[in-house]
């Protein structure tokens, strides 16, 4: 059957949104919401610039039109997708980050194209990884990252913040963790992200208010998620891999420990020409700004245009005549704008890099 073009009848209809979504509605409403659902996949496609699947539409459509608490579906995963507040991010990201800034290959070809290519990655044998950790200096695009991946393969993305785990306390943490892994494994197609991992996974000399329970319950959760069939990642980042509990490191437990260090030129280029096309009608020397801004993260580069454009509004609005950004003007504001990296810095991250890098 053409589940696009022609409309099925009542029970099919019902029967269709629950094989894609697990939500069970009445045949009386499903055909009023099936047609919903297919001009919310037309509305989605536009919004994202692809063509997104039926599945992702729907529960897409479930989790932001409110279809719960108009008490139309009973469904375990809408509630749980809300209550985790899952957001389908945008597949643009992917496409801005340069080709040659690092660790963009080895996530392509290590974590997306075995999801992707779920076939030929079988037949040679290839384990999609289903436990990954970024570690590098901040700002250098860790969460970035994360969010990239989730948006290219069109999953929920999850972020999970230390302080969520900590809300009851840091003697809570274990169970909290526990709570949402369980949580999270009737999910499928899905992204977990724990930013700040050290903040619950530090080793007991580091962070003395921490339990070595957290790291057990973590060992414990690592294999169950990687028993399980459904299309789920369990993403971790850190700032400092060093304050990790080094039983986490230890072979069998990430299946990736990726660095995300300093760009190279042309991802420093992109991540520049980037902001830059969002500003006003700008003339500017890109070369000669670049070559002054080497140990510059994305970050960094991002905070540089927020202070330039800033200046630059506040000069229209002065002289109420078209202000257009110029190199004298980021000439100026540029010693406001310190570099995250330094010599000691990056000669850390590289003796990291030797020491835990594995994919
Ligand atoms: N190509 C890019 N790679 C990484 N970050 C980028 C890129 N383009 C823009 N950014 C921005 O730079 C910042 C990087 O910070 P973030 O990802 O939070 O770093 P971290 O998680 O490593 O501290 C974010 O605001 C992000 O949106
Ligand atoms: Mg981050």
């Amino acid at each position: 059957m053409d589940i696009v073009n022609s409309l099925p009848n009542p029970a099919e209809c019902s029967e269709l949104i629950y094989d894609l979504s697990g939500h069970k509605f009445e045949p009386e409403v499903a055909c009023d919401i099936w047609i919903r659902i297919l001009d919310h996949k037309w509305f989605l496609s536009e919004k994202l610039g692809r063509d997104v699947g039926t599945k992702v539409a729907v529960l897409d459509y479930i989790e932001n039109t409110g279809a719960v608490d108009e008490g139309l579906i009973s469904s375990e995963n809408a509630g749980l997708l809300k209550e985790l507040g899952a957001k389908m991010v945008d597949q643009s990201i992917w496409e801005t980050i340069s080709e040659s800034q690092p660790p963009k290959q080895i996530v392509g070809k290590r974590i997306v194209l075995p999801l992707t290519e779920v076939e030929l990655a079988q037949k040679h044998g290839v384990t999609p990884p289903k436990t990954i950790l970024f570690f590098g200096p901040p700002g250098t695009g860790k969460t970035h990252f994360v969010k990239a991946i989730a948006g290219v393969l069109g999953w929920w993305y999850i972020e999970i913040s230390p302080s969520d785990l900590m809300v009851d306390g840091t003697h809570a943490i274990g169970a909290n963790l526990k709570r949402l892994m369980e949580k999270a494994r009737n999910l499928d197609e899905a992204v977990i992200f724990i930013d700040e991992f050290e903040e619950i996974a530090g080793s007991r000399d580091n962070a003395s208010r921490l339990d070595k329970s957290i790291t057990n319950e973590l060992l414990k959760q690592v294999p169950l998620l990687k028993q399980y069939a459904k299309r789920l990642l369990l993403v971790c980042a850190t700032n400092y891999i060093r304050e990790l509990d080094a039983a986490l490191l230890r072979p069998g437990r990430f299946d990736c420990i990726i660095p995300v260090g300093g760009l190279d030129d042309q991802g420093r280029r992109t991540i520049f020409e980037y902001y830059l096309s969002k500003t006003n009608n700008p003339d500017v020397d890109v070369d000669r700004i670049l070559a002054m801004i080497p140990l510059f993260t994305p970050a960094d580069i991002e905070y540089l245009f927020q202070r330039v454009t800033q200046v630059a509004f506040e000069r229209e609005l002065a002289q109420k005549e078209d202000y257009r950004l110029t190199t004298e003007l980021f000439l100026q504001v540029m010693p406001k704008v310190r570099p995250s990296l330094n010599v000691d810095l990056i000669n850390d991250f590289k003796e990291e890099c030797r020491e835990f890098t594995r994919y």
